[in-house]
């Protein structure tokens, strides 16, 4: 095979005793790949973020929910939130056990509470009415509520945000006394605080600001179990121009000291939890995908693949970035690097995946890779234009491929027509 562009896949030897080539040929394009190596560094990495007897890292599955990806993140030691009944289930077919399980709910119905309930999860709630419609359906049970202290969030797009006074989530605190209200009225057992600011962060400084918030207001409920942080830790999408990482041990050793010194006032070692999904999943997982036609439109030079937004819809959604990698079968060597646009299959003219990227010359039939796509790719795929959900496949531990989602059939399509 022929690595026409560029390293940052065979460096961290991505594809194991496997080539993208063979991987493209033995299970069809496109196709999500993923490193089970590279995924149990990511949980190591973060196992290890706060030096902390009671730390617990709660993998956020909506990042990737493939039941294979939470075998091993379970194997890894961490525990799991949930968004959904949907997850929820999922993750008890992981083998989690329901109180390993934190239900992080947001405008949820009576029948989606019962289910949490049944379950036996630990659930948060996100308004002072949910909290009185969950006081209803479990009096006397325990309970979490998702605050949003205000401040200014963090996230890569302002849909992404996820605190602040410009977004749905959380519970003001100018709310808190109707909430102690309802608390007793149900006794109600608070048995925590979560918060989320938001998705991808690359320094510390919000998240570090906003858990301090959070802490204060924190200490003016007794006997809590937990703090749950939020997720949001952000990779570095542009690795080929060498975009440098999160700095973990500066931001975990600053909130080791803060947590160390909140405990000691608080009187109770109670546990301390993040909630990551990107930086556990994203740098895992390539989509492999192949260019079906190159075209020139009106001066502009089309790559056209078979990666269209159903199968990842990050650049389209977001304005997002991945790099691009470029995999070819024969030895035609690419003699200039160019412009291009490279777009999808689908019926819409946003339909691109990265726009006026200058690459090596690509050629029909070349495989090109998505890179750091593990996180919020397959999840948010769909069946749009009724094209066919991709395959999963996992480079396992050994090096060798497993296939672990096969691929939409037309049949899968049909499912559910009554
Ligand atoms: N906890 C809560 C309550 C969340 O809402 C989220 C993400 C997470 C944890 C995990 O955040 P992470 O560590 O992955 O940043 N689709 C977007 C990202 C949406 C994130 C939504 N909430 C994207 O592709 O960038």
């Amino acid at each position: 095979m022929n690595y026409i562009y560029s390293e940052v896949s065979s460096k961290k030897d991505f594809f194991g005793k496997t080539d993208p080539l063979y991987l493209a040929h033995a299970y069809g394009t496109p196709q999500y790949v993923y490193n089970e190596n590279i995924l149990r560094k990511r949980c190591r990495d973060l196992k290890g973020l706060i030096d902390y007897e009671k730390f617990v890292v709660n993998y956020s599955p909506k990042a990737n929910s493939n039941l294979e990806i939470l075998k091993i993140v379970k194997d890894e030691g961490l525990r799991v939130d949930a968004m959904s009944p949907g997850e929820i289930f999922v993750n008890l077919m992981a083998g989690f056990e329901p109180r390993e399980i934190f239900y992080i709910s947001n405008n949820v119905s009576e029948d989606e509470f019962r289910y949490a309930i049944h379950a036996g999860v630990k659930v948060s709630v996100d308004s002072v009415s949910q909290l009185e419609m969950y006081g209803r359906l479990n009096p006397g049970g325990e309970v979490a509520i998702r605050l949003n202290p205000g401040g200014t969030g963090a996230g890569h797009h302002k849909n992404v945000v996820t605190a602040g006074k410009k977004t749905k989530f959380g519970i003001e605190i100018q709310f808190l006394p109707q909430v102690r209200r309802i608390l007793k009225e149900y006794q109600l057992k608070l048995i925590g605080i979560n918060q989320h600011i938001g998705s991808l962060f690359m320094t510390g400084e919000a998240y570090i600001e906003s858990a301090e918030k959070l802490l204060e207001v924190a200490r003016e409920f007794d006997d809590m179990e937990f703090i749950d942080m939020g997720g949001g830790f952000g990779i570095p999408y542009k690795k080929q121009a060498n975009e440098p990482r999160l700095d973990l041990r500066d931001l975990g050793g600053r909130l080791t000291e803060t947590i160390q010194s909140w405990v000691k006032d608080y009187g109770k070692a109670i546990e301390f939890k993040i909630e990551p999904g990107r930086y556990i999943a994203a740098e895992c997982g390539i989509v492999l995908g192949q260019v079906n036609t190159v075209k020139m439109n009106y001066d502009i030079k089309y790559i056209g693949t078979d990666i269209g937004f159903n199968v990842l819809v990050r650049p389209v959604m977001y304005n997002s970035h991945h790099d691009i990698e470029i995999y070819r079968e024969s030895d035609v060597p690419s003699l200039k690097e160019e412009e291009v646009r490279i777009v999808g299959n689908i019926c819409e003219t946003g339909d691109i995946i990265a726009k006026d990227r200058k690459l090596p010359e690509i050629f029909e039939k070349d495989i090109i890779g998505v890179l750091d796509s593990g996180a919020y790719g397959f999840v948010m795929s769909s069946n749009y234009n009724n094209r066919l959900r991709p395959a999963e496949v996992l480079i396992q531990l050994d090096g060798q491929p497993r296939l672990i989602r096969r691929r939409d059939t037309l049949e899968d399509l049909a499912r559910n027509f009554v």
